[in-house]
């Protein structure tokens, strides 16, 4: 179907044209992107609370623990953040940093403007500058960012989102956006024993349920969609093969819906993929920001070794090989 044929049904057509392709797969599935409608994003503020969801928690600390450190090592910086969501993480490292500009960057709009609104209000000395867009594609900063050396903040392990050749291509991608001489703070989410996993994604109170199950009531409301969503269950399951957590919507009966025009059928126990979250050890992550042209300098750990914030400098091109 074309771009301009979707355009004309409903709704965002890059979300139209993702949810159309991705139900039409033999595995059902929709990229995790677009949990971010508002409704999303403030269900995924309300997860970073749950006594389960411990990166958060744990980021925060190691934020609290080495900001100074990473100013230190950072210097005078235009800060970038990527996935920015509430900032709830960043008065921790604009605090210790002397900081030209911040650059929040996120794909959910309206919340990011209401979250860099209440920055700019808690840092007056700070120039936020939010910006909408998809990082996964190289974005041109505001002219602001080149009057020093940018510092890219990439925290809440959202990179394990990608599978490993599009972390990759996103570490390239990021440091394309940041440019020459930028460094990069990222928090990454470690290997652990699975049922501590299982209990981070499938909480008691529901709310990553609710968060997995939002991504239908969107489609209906964004692309005509008639999705019985009450027939669909949350499930999450590890991966052993991708060292990855999955995310899954499981349909409990045979059901047939429409989105953006199209018709669909699903059958019972058939499931809609929506989230990955791969899991990386120290080793792993160093390699991977490697490959993705980032050196790694340092990184720090919490005690009982759960996640990990590593800050790395652009590789030059020259020593790329
Ligand atoms: C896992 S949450 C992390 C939020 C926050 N950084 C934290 O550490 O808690 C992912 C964030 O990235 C945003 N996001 C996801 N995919 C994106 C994309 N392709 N481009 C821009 N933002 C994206 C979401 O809207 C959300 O705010």
């Amino acid at each position: 179907m074309s771009a301009v044929a979707v355009r004309a049904r409903s709704g965002d057509p890059a979300f139209a044209a993702d949810v159309l392709t991705g139900l039409s797969r033999p595995q059902k599935t929709v990229p995790a992107r677009w949990f971010y409608d508002h409704r999303g994003s403030e269900l995924f503020e309300e997860i970073t609370r749950l006594p389960e969801y411990y990166p958060t928690r744990t980021e925060i600390g190691l934020l609290k623990r080495h900001a100074a450190e990473v100013a230190e090592l950072a210097g005078r910086r235009a800060v970038v953040e990527f996935g920015s969501g509430s900032s709830r993480k960043t008065p921790l490292l604009l605090g210790a940093m002397d900081v030209s500009v911040y650059v929040p960057i996120d794909i959910s709009g309206e919340f990011l403007r209401a979250s860099a609104r209440a920055l700019a209000e808690a840092m007056p000395g700070v120039n936020v500058i939010p910006q909408e867009g998809d990082f996964t594609h190289r974005l041109d900063l505001p002219s602001e960012v080149a009057q020093s050396p940018a510092l890219g903040f990439f925290p809440g392990s959202t990179i394990g989102n990608f599978a490993a050749p599009r972390a990759v291509a996103l570490l390239q991608t990021i440091g394309e956006t940041l440019g020459e001489d930028a460094m990069l703070l990222i928090g990454i989410d470690r290997k652990k024993p699975v049922e501590r996993l299982i209990r981070a994604y499938d909480d008691s109170q529901g709310l990553t349920a609710a968060f997995n199950l939002n991504l239908l009531e969107r489609m209906n409301r964004e692309l005509d969609g008639d999705i019985p969503v009450e027939g669909f269950r949350h499930e999450v399951r590890w991966n052993t093969d991708h060292n990855r957590i999955e995310m899954h919507l499981r349909a409990e009966r045979n059901m047939r819906f429409h989105v953006a025009g199209e018709a669909f059928a699903i059958a019972e126990g058939e499931t809609i993929h929506t989230e990955n979250s791969h899991k990386y050890n120290v080793d792993e992550a160093r390699l991977l920001l490697r490959a993705g042209g980032w050196t790694p300098l340092r990184d720090w750990s919490d005690e009982a070794g759960l996640f990990t914030l590593y800050l790395a400098s652009r590789t030059k091109k020259s020593l790329q090989d």
